[in-house]
């Protein structure tokens, strides 16, 4: 018992007069969720070091000293053989103790004018960083398999809903450009929560400052931060930049759900507007005739998980006094995991919409189902100089007498079309189409074909920068 306590209590040893229970030990250990921050810990070491060396606070020796055992203990790390001990609390104790055995009292001297505060602060910034930029290029990703769906479907037309009852004809490349919409303003969110993101807190120390004669701006250059933090209480305690980045991770995956039940309502066989390969969907254990579509359905579930890591580091942060608290020990696996759920569904929802098959001949049968075509009836009259609310009107009655025949408006004669307006002419026939009504909707933003094809451009182009 005494042995692991001096080992545990080494940081602050000579302050304690008993050791720790074994369950606190692990109540306030970190190691085993933050040693995945040991790549940036070492990094933003690295930094540090060289900025004592060239203000003249350790000695060049002591630098080389401590790049070479940093150098090493990479490497321990990456090939496994590095060992993670509960004792040492977080990775940054770890790491500190590792490199002190390897070189000494260059190793202890890393920690000048450094706090573990400013330090863990720090490695979170980075660690965000690299993680947004991987995800705007599976975002980017994403849009790019949408938009190539799309391309091939620029004149496929099935029915647009609204309240889930047919509206009008829509061509299904415009409805996918809708989620290529949200991607897009997703990428803008992560790019504008980056800002805030890559800042340096390093230098803050435990919260006050350092006495030590440091330059951040060298530091913050080194590790490609856009600035400083200004304010050292700050710099270490608020974790807003990554509440932000959960804020934008939860609406990324709002979309990923809405697409999401849209999918599993497309294959249903009821709908049978898609099918999704097989290698994304899985069987029933009971029933032989199943195949369900489990990777939108769990995406859907996962989004509530998401929605919560951000509540939590909302109700984590809330009731905090200046500056530092253990606390935020508590924001790194919501974090996490908000990355790796991300990132693994973006990844696999990319795959999937390069494994859809699209069934137009259900989604035209559908969408000649339902009247969706009224709205183009009634803009007609209204060209012809009647007021909308009597074309409206008109066209309701045309409605209700092809509900009765139990027919389409297309269906009804010339002479009963006239019987609802004399205004109806036979060029009503192509406006009562769905190309034509599709066609008609020509405009930035409208469902027309020629505006798919335009929007798909924009977008490419968009991408390709
Ligand atoms: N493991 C800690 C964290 O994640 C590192 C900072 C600890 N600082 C302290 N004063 N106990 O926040």
């Amino acid at each position: 018992m005494t042995a692991q306590f001096s080992k545990k209590s080494e940081a602050w040893s000579a302050r304690f007069s008993e050791p720790v229970s074994d369950l606190v030990k692990r109540y306030t250990a970190s190691v085993f969720f933050d040693k995945r921050l040991a790549e940036v810990d070492i990094q933003g070491s690295l930094a540090h070091a060289q900025m004592l060396a060239q203000q003249q606070i350790i000695s060049g020796e002591d630098l080389s000293a401590i790049r070479g055992g940093l150098q090493q203990i990479g490497n321990e790390i990456a090939e496994g053989s590095f060992e993670w001990l509960l004792d040492l609390e977080d990775v940054h104790l770890n790491i500190e103790k590792r490199l002190t055995e390897l070189v000494g009292d260059a190793g202890k001297r890393l920690h000048t004018g450094r706090s573990r505060n400013d330090q863990v602060a720090t490695d979170i910034r980075l660690y965000l960083r690299g993680a947004i930029d991987e995800l705007t290029i599976l975002l980017g990703d994403l849009r790019l398999a949408l938009v190539d769906l799309a391309e091939q479907h620029a004149d496929t037309i099935l029915p647009g809903f609204t309240h889930m009852q047919v509206a009008q004809p829509v061509t299904f490349g415009h409805h996918l450009l809708a989620y290529v919409e949200m991607f897009g303003r997703d990428t803008e969110r992560l790019a504008d929560c980056r800002k805030r993101v890559n800042r340096l807190p390093l230098g803050a120390a435990a919260l006050a400052g350092t006495t030590f004669p440091i330059d951040r701006e060298l530091v913050a250059q080194l590790l490609g931060f856009d600035e400083v933090c200004f304010n050292s209480l700050d710099a270490v305690s608020d974790r807003d930049f990554a509440i932000e980045f959960c804020a934008a991770a939860a609406l990324v995956m709002t979309h990923i759900s809405r697409m999401s039940e849209e999918l599993v309502i497309w294959m249903s066989p009821r709908v049978g507007f898609i099918d999704i390969a097989d290698r994304f969907c899985t069987g029933s254990s009971i029933m032989p005739q199943k195949k369900n579509p489990d990777v939108p359905e769990l995406a859907r579930g996962k989004t509530g998980r998401v929605t919560g890591h951000l509540m939590c580091l909302l109700t984590l942060m809330k009731g905090q006094p200046l500056a530092y608290n253990k606390d935020n020990q508590e924001d790194k696996e919501p974090l996490f995991d908000t990355v790796d759920t991300l990132t693994d569904t973006l990844r696999i929802f990319a795959d999937m919409a390069r494994g859809i098959t699209v069934k137009p001949a259900a989604m035209r049968a559908a969408a000649l189902q339902g009247y969706a075509t009224a709205t183009d009836l009634a803009d007609y009259l209204v060209k012809k100089g009647l007021p909308f609310r009597d074309a409206h009107e008109a066209v309701a009655h045309a409605v209700r007498c092809c509900v009765d025949k139990e027919c389409d408006l297309a269906d009804l004669t010339l002479e009963q079309l006239k019987a609802f307006s004399p205004l109806i002419e036979e060029d009503i026939y192509a406006v009562l189409t769905l190309e034509g009504s599709v066609a008609a909707r020509d405009h930035v933003g409208g469902t027309a074909p020629r505006q798919v094809r335009l929007a798909i451009a924009r977008v490419r182009a968009q991408l390709a920068r």
